[in-house]
């Protein structure tokens, strides 16, 4: 980051800074070859995702909510909330930057799926209290401002029995080692607010609730992010190893902090 960009970030509006950045940083956008907006760049990065993240639908039943409410919570570009969508849920995306909320209404009109959008604080939610069914938050907390607000509000916001379903990341973590090891910088290290979290962290945020359930998640997969020799070494050997290693040994490492709770 630039000095002036560094110094115009820290003259902003706390919120508005990581609006700002989110505007220009669009998750996985780097990765995207196709036309911004076409069916084809949202599918590339939906497949994208879901490569990196194989677990996400063994957790999360993206068609298990059909006829619910449900609100995510910084919605990026909506590629979740597509899936939620498909599967019968009457969803609703906010995001504090607009050109996320834009190219989620163009994600739900290219796949011919209907959605609420609206550009909103997830601390400070305009929405009735007991509003939602599920309200899902994946990679949100560790980007804004006060995620124990964010909690709060996301408890606020759901009917009693709802569930919420978070995902942080771990501070003890193979892939903040990783990145330690081969200087390499995490993605979006440089937003306004960036944190990791530790299993008691996620579990304190989400006191408010029950039955919470907290999992790990995320383990290697070769990467298509990182080119030249670091990534060859990490594809080639480190990623496989890892996986040769018992996940007993290994699982409370997982990068992705996953609770699911219920109000
Ligand atoms: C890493 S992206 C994750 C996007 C999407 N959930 C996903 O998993 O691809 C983080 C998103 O959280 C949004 N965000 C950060 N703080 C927020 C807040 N307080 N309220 C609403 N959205 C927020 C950012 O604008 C950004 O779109």
């Amino acid at each position: 980051m630039t000095a002036g960009v560094m110094e115009e970030r820290q003259s902003m509006d706390g919120y508005q800074a990581i609006a700002a950045y989110w505007n220009e940083h669009i998750h996985d956008l780097s990765i995207a070859t196709k036309p911004i907006g076409t069916k084809g760049f949202f599918d590339e990065l939906d497949a994208y995702r879901f490569d990196k993240l194989r677990y996400l639908p063994r957790v999360v039943d993206f068609s298990g909510y059909g006829g619910k409410k449900l609100l995510e919570v910084g919605c990026g570009i909506g590629i979740d909330l597509v899936r939620f969508a498909s599967g019968g849920a009457e969803v609703t995306g906010i995001d504090l930057a607009s050109r996320s909320i834009e190219l989620s209404r163009q994600n739900f009109e290219q796949h011919d799926v209907s959605g609420a959008f609206e550009v909103m604080n997830g601390e400070a939610m305009s929405f009735e209290d007991a509003s939602f069914d599920v309200v899902y938050a994946h990679g949100v907390l560790q980007y804004t401002m006060n995620p124990e607000a964010m909690a709060a509000e996301v408890f606020r916001v759901l009917k009693p029995g709802g569930t919420a379903i978070f995902m942080g990341y771990n501070r003890r973590s193979w892939l903040r080692l990783m990145s330690v090891l081969l200087r390499t910088p995490l993605e979006h290290m440089d937003a306004p607010w960036y944190r990791m979290f530790t299993s008691g962290e996620m579990r304190g945020m989400t006191r408010l609730f029950s039955e919470v359930r907290l999992t790990y998640e995320r383990f290697p997969v070769p990467t298509k992010l990182h080119k030249g020799w670091k990534a060859t070494l990490y594809n080639g050997v480190f990623v496989r190893g890892f996986n040769l290693l018992p996940r007993f040994l290994t699982g409370w490492t997982g990068w992705h902090l996953m609770v699911f709770a219920r109000r």
